[in-house]
């Protein structure tokens, strides 16, 4: 064969898949790995140089997901465009749908994710089981809600809240009164539920309705930031199959493209949906190693309609546990040799720089019971944290 004439130029690269994901943070960084497997091009549109998935060497495209035609732009080089988070405005999804780019999830089912009042509300007319719920405008409504429920309440952004934030305990009136002049467009107000577990199931559907669904997770929250993921549940089998039956549900009602995942609070009354997110989760970050087909791999095939993977478990039991800024802001990664000395764990740090409160990046651990592998995990993201003692 004669060799090929050089032009200076590096040959192309096959053809593959090109999936656009909006939003370059953590789950975009994750996203890309899995990517990197199956050799499908991932692209990012994303704000700042500095987010996560960039950091990482993903393919990007600097913009804002406020700009129509910057999203226009992006999606013209994708065969199929999703998120890694909720801030896409709703009119610019349907604007870029009607303009013929496959979105998964659709521009309906992404309102889910975005609107936890619109959630509500739908979630409620199809008889999904749900906390109850008033949209608040007015002080008087507030104080209707609290007569038939007593102090005290929770109260919630429709949207733009994550990780607790957008979430407040209200005990009296006066504490109402005060955010209710802060948050003009009213508040999303339900009772302050004793709750026992809270559960997440994750569902991957894809666009021909085939549907994938991983064991139900026990989630434990900190001042409403998830700190821990158990997998399996440690609830009874009655429990979980409800839950997984209430998940799979959802995901079909709302016509769910990719990954969802539903959070749910078991209470004395049974179970309640709490929220949905369309997207990778933090509760599914367990499936990386946990689980035959983690949930970024399951997400990409689902978007692209591909056939989906198994989700049986990789071992007895599997414990997350997330690397939280503290005050001290250290940076996980100078504790990284500290932390990799505890026996078969596995690290993922996201680059983020370090700030109280925020997720840097989380450790995994299998094993055979629940409670040593959860030890084991949690020594290791104390060690990343700078908090041994923890
Ligand atoms: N009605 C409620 N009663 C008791 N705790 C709640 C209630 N709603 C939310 N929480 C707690 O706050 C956490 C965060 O609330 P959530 O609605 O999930 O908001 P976010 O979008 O920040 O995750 C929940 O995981 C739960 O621990
Ligand atoms: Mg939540």
């Amino acid at each position: 064969m004669k060799p090929a004439a050089s032009t200076g130029q590096r040959p192309k690269p096959p053809a593959s898949a090109v999936v656009g994901m909006v939003g370059g943070g953590q789950l975009a960084r994750m996203t890309a790995q899995a990517a990197i497997s199956l050799g499908i091009e991932l692209r990012i549109l994303s704000t700042d140089p500095c987010d996560s998935a960039l950091t990482a060497g993903a393919e990007h495209v600097l913009g804002s997901p406020q700009d129509l035609n910057a999203l226009k732009d992006f999606a013209a080089g994708c065969d199929v465009v999703t998120y890694d988070h909720e801030h896409v405005p709703f009119h610019h999804q349907q604007a870029l749908y009607d303009h013929g780019v496959r979105l998964a999830p659709p521009p309906h089912a992404a309102l889910f994710g975005q609107d936890k009042l619109h959630a509500r509300r739908t979630m409620k007319a199809q008889h999904c089981p749900v906390p109850d719920f008033v949209h608040a405008r007015s002080h008087a409504e507030i104080g209707r809600f609290a007569a038939d429920h007593g102090w005290p309440l929770v109260a919630k952004t429709s949207r733009g809240g994550y990780d607790g934030r957008g979430v407040w305990i209200l005990h009296d009136s006066s504490q109402a009164r005060h955010l209710l002049r802060k948050l003009s467009q009213g508040l999303l107000l339900e009772p302050k539920l004793d709750i026992s577990t809270e559960i997440a199931v994750l569902v991957s559907r894809s666009p021909t309705g085939e549907t994938k669904i991983y064991p139900a997770v026990e989630t434990v929250q900190r001042d409403g930031m998830c700190r821990e993921i158990l997998a399996p549940a440690p609830i009874s089998v009655e429990l979980a199959a409800q839950a997984r039956h209430l998940a799979i549900r959802l995901a079909a009602e709302i016509g769910a493209v990719g990954v969802i995942a539903v959070e749910m609070f078991h209470t004395a009354d049974g179970l309640v949906i709490n929220e949905v997110a369309l997207r990778p989760h933090n509760s599914g970050h367990f499936t990386i190693e946990g689980a035959v087909t983690s949930q970024f791999e399951q997400h990409l095939r689902a978007v692209l309609g591909w056939p989906l993977g198994e989700t049986t478990p990789t071992a007895p039991a599997v414990a997350t546990v997330n690397v939280i800024g503290s005050a001290t802001a250290i940076d996980p990664a100078s504790r990284l040799p500290a932390a990799l000395t505890v026996p078969g764990i596995h690290v993922h740090l996201y680059r983020k720089a370090p700030r109280p409160g925020r997720k840097l990046g989380h450790v995994t651990a299998l094993g055979t019971t629940l409670p040593e592998t959860l030890q084991r995990a949690r020594h290791a993201a104390a060690l990343l944290g700078g908090n041994p003692d923890e």
